[in-house]
């Protein structure tokens, strides 16, 4: 029985194309995520302010601390000449544990630590900023 629900689970999981490592976030918890845990210090929509942390338009893509918006004074030396550039590899690390991923970086963020929080807010970061 055992044997069986887990072979339907696995069929399921193929005819969804749902394997663990390319898990689609979900935008709209997302957004939720992003409002409750960094709106604080950051903005998405296009000309939107700068506060603690930039704003984060036309982020994906962009190399880290060179974006137009940015607070030229307030982003780290670490951030501007790390040569990073923000897509879902980087973006996961650097959310993850952004002290340990950028040591030196000025945001203070303790870190999303579980994967499905990350996916959430980089597919709204995705939708949100471009
Ligand atoms: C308490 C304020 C604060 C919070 C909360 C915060 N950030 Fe930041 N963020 C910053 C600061 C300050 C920087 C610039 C860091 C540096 O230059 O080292 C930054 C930088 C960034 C960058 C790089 C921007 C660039 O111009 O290259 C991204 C992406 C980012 N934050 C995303 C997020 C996301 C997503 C969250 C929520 C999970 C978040 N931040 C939470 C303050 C914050």
């Amino acid at each position: 029985m055992r044997f069986i629900l887990a072979v339907s689970a696995m069929l399921v999981a193929l005819a969804t194309g749902a394997t663990p490592s390319h898990a689609e976030g979900n935008v709209k918890e997302g957004a939720k995520k992003f409002e409750i845990r960094c709106s604080a210090c950051h903005t998405v929509e296009q000309g939107g302010i700068d506060k603690v942390g930039p704003n984060l338009f036309g982020v994906i893509g962009a190399t880290a601390g060179k974006r137009a918006f940015s607070f030229e004074l307030r982003h780290s030396k670490e951030m501007k000449e790390s040569g990073i550039v923000w897509n879902d590899e980087t973006l996961h690390g650097f959310l993850e544990d952004p002290g340990k991923y950028l040591p030196g970086t000025k945001m203070p963020f303790v870190g999303f630590r579980k994967k499905p929080d990350r996916d959430d807010v980089i597919a709204y970061l995705k939708s949100a900023t471009k």
